[in-house]
């Protein structure tokens, strides 16, 4: 079993980006809410308190019970988690006089462990509305900024460390240095939790899990499911059977091109061709969310048709990644719902079976190093997230065959040319990303798509008035989106260069039958969504 560091999230919006840089120095590590501590085996090297939107003097604020951790496993306590300590270990915690936010200069006072290597000072990131007035019991002042006395402590004769600061926080200096020295001189991890060392410990995992059963997985063309695929492949080989549907609202060529990339990787596959039951199902909706539910409910049924032609099935694989599983901790006190993923919401229960998710502990961006390590090929893991409901939200309004050829036509060429261009001198690649030109394994040269989270092309249902020659012409507006992002969650646009918009908006309209006007979206969400529907 992997060697791991456990970190317990009391709401703060930083907890993942603890977990984040902790993986980006080949330390696993697993994050859970407060008051859900798991059982501490041996694999477990230190535990990590996170911050929290709540004071330590809120009656309501988080109190778990740490008699089983602190002073057992070397603990590392950011922000709240020190206060916390404080306030319960014999010390007092008050609401701060000086500003506490934003950059300041750590000093450090006395030799510690944690801070090996570190200049004596460095600038690091606070956020806190309340500050350690009284340090506990046995503890010692290891680090103090300008209007912060007690900006870091430990207890002595225990590994118990605890920073006001955030760590975690790219404004803090030598703060991946500080976690670096916390896990691996202080917990003693080897920090070798590589994607080579994961694709070994998940595959033996999987077979030991599923045995001689046969699992069923559904292919999206998109990184998640194809990578949790290729790690069952490798696992159990022919017990696995994927299927692949084309809901019809797909890009250019896309089912035939990735069904074959599939069937190359030695995936066992079977294509759905449905795209005639979706337009159905889509005849004279217009309503953006009753076009998702009418696609989501085809899906499902096409799915469950097909699955039940597999024979001995009692499994379900799926690629729901970690973000998906992590439950947050709301201001009100945990959360007790997950995410559910996309692209498998509302399979029918009476499928009766057990799920796999050979992806659930990583991030988006390490789903693309193990997709990588497993040799895909760059134009499936490279790929930009694509919304399950397809072009079929990014025709607006109702959807018909007519629209979607041209939106396919004109998409093509935007992306094409995303992927054949360039990126400007100084653009660095989207969150997770490579650089992918001119080649489809390794390493290439940076292209315009590597430096975007997502882009495609969108069919308002507007018709405007232009002069083809002599013609007068009446004919489609389309859009052109491009966003940079780390989550979905929110998103700017991209400041795509004049002449690369210029030659797009060209070869659609001299190309692309019906469409004679071309815009780019410079809306960022919030206010605006990355999809118009
Ligand atoms: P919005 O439009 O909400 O999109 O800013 C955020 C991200 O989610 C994707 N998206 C979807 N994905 N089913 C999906 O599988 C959906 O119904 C859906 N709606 C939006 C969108 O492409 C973007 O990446």
């Amino acid at each position: 079993m992997t060697e791991k560091i456990v970190i317990l999230d009391f709401g703060s919006q930083l907890t993942q980006l603890i977990g984040r840089r902790l993986r980006e120095i080949n330390v696993y590590c697993e994050i859970y809410p407060y008051n859900k501590i798991p059982a501490l085996d041996e694999n477990v090297k230190g535990v990590i308190l996170s911050g929290s939107p709540f004071s330590v003097r809120d009656p309501k604020a988080p109190n778990p019970d740490l008699s089983a951790i602190k002073g057992k496993f070397p603990l590392l306590c950011i922000c709240y988690g020190a206060q916390y300590i404080a306030h319960t270990c014999g010390g007092s915690v008050n609401p701060s006089l000086a500003r506490e936010y934003g950059r300041a200069m750590l000093s450090i006072k006395s030799e510690s462990p944690l801070f090996a290597d570190i200049p004596q000072k460095s600038q690091v990131w606070m956020s806190h509305g309340d500050t350690i007035a009284q340090l506990p019991t046995n503890a010692t002042v290891i680090a103090s900024t300008d209007d912060v006395e007690n900006a870091a402590y430990q207890i002595d004769g225990e590994q118990t460390y605890c920073v006001q600061f955030h760590p975690e926080v790219f404004h803090s200096t030598y703060g991946h240095l500080m976690l670096s020295n916390f896990a691996l001189k202080i917990c003693g991890c080897s920090g070798d939790w590589t994607a080579d060392s994961f694709i070994d410990s998940c595959v033996a995992d999987l077979k030991a899990k599923i045995g001689n059963d046969n699992v069923i997985l559904g292919l999206s063309g998109g990184v998640d499911s194809t990578v949790a695929a290729v790690l069952l492949h490798k696992a159990i080989g022919s017990q696995l059977t994927c299927i692949f549907v084309d809901n019809g609202l797909l890009r250019k060529d896309e089912f035939s091109s990735v069904l074959a990339s599939y069937k190359d990787m030695g995936l066992n596959v079977i294509g759905v061709e449905a795209g005639k039951r979706f337009m159905d199902a889509l005849k004279g909706v217009s309503d953006p969310e009753q076009k998702r539910k009418a696609i989501g409910r085809t899906f499902i049924e096409v799915f469950d048709t097909e699955a039940k032609k597999i024979k001995n099935a009692s499994w379900l694989g799926q690629g729901t990644i970690y973000p998906d599983v992590i439950e947050s901790v709301s201001v009100n006190g945990p959360s007790s719902t997950i995410k559910s993923h996309h692209n498998v919401g509302g399979l029918p229960e009476e499928m009766n079976l057990k799920i796999v998710e050979p992806l659930r502990t990583l991030f988006k961006d390490e789903v693309r190093r193990v997709g990588r390590a497993l040799g895909i090929k760059n134009s499936l893991i490279s790929r930009h997230p694509f919304p399950g409901p397809g072009l079929g939200i990014r025709v607006l309004g109702e959807v018909s065959e007519e629209k979607l050829a041209i939106l396919r036509e004109a998409d093509a060429i935007y992306i094409n040319a995303l992927r054949n261009t360039p990126a400007p001198e100084g653009w660095q690649p989207a969150s997770g990303a490579a650089a992918t030109g001119g080649t489809e394994t390794g390493e290439g040269y940076l292209t315009l798509y590597d430096t975007i989270w997502q882009a495609g092309v969108i069919l308002p249902n507007v018709k405007s008035v232009g002069v083809m020659g002599d013609e007068r012409t009446f004919e489609y507006t389309v859009a052109l989106r491009a966003v940079v992002s780390t989550d979905g969650m929110t998103a700017d646009w991209v400041h795509l260069p004049y002449d690369f918009l210029a030659k797009v908006s060209n070869e659609i309209i001299n190309k692309v039958k019906g469409v004679n006007r071309v815009c780019y979206d410079i809306s960022s969400k919030p206010p605006a969504t990355i999809e118009w529907e």
